[in-house]
């Protein structure tokens, strides 16, 4: 694919992102590229994806159910995903990236579809777009991110920092009285006996 519309991509979002969503879209892409030379994946991709991560994020509720219902199957879309309006952004801009970005590439693609919930076994670049959304220095406040970041230091750090993530966002939820979807807490089972063999 060409990686040289970088600049093109960026123009376009920032027509279509609210400029706070514009300014986290430029942290994360900042931030997928340093996580990508850090584990010797291909920098442009990380850029791209992570660019697009949420391209369809500022499409109204009534546009990203129409696309999720069109593209309900090829989008392998989780019941849990449908619960609530937030999470439909990211199998819906799949979509959004093929036809308004010509996007192609299965991986930037994956990495789009996956950064919401995650998912088990992620690619090296699904897990950066993962983390990156998360840890970008532009919009996410210093001491929320300085809990996850701590662990890229480790062996396996990318996993543990996304075992921390997760292990945030499962408290958070439980403080907030708010339901878990039965992938997060397969994901962090899943994680934690990578790491550390918690049977
Ligand atoms: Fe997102
Ligand atoms: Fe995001």
């Amino acid at each position: 694919m060409d990686f040289t519309n970088k600049n093109k991509i960026i123009e376009k979002l920032k027509l279509t992102l609210s400029p706070e969503r514009f300014e986290h879209t430029l942290g994360v892409a900042e931030e997928a590229e340093a996580l990508a030379r850090m584990y010797n994946i291909n920098t442009e991709k990380a850029v791209i994806a992570g660019l697009l991560h949420d391209c369809a994020k500022c499409l109204t509720n009534f546009e990203l159910e129409r696309i999720i219902n069109e593209n309900r199957e090829l989008l392998n879309i989780n019941d849990c995903e449908l619960l609530n309006y937030k999470t439909y952004h990211a199998p819906a801009g799949v979509i959004v990236a093929k036809q308004e970005y010509n996007i192609n590439d299965e991986e930037i693609l994956s990495a789009i579809r996956w950064h919401t919930i995650g998912k088990k076994d992620m690619t090296i670049l699904e897990k950066i777009i993962y983390l990156a959304d998360k840890i970008e220095k532009r919009t996410r406040p210093a001491e929320y991110r300085n809990k996850i970041e701590k662990f890229l230091d480790e062996d396996n750090g990318l996993d543990k920092a996304i075992l921390e993530s997760y292990r945030l966002t499962i408290k958070s939820l439980v403080d907030r009285n708010l339901l878990i979807c039965f992938p997060t807490i397969d994901i962090y089972n899943s994680l934690l006996n990578k790491l550390y063999n918690n049977n």
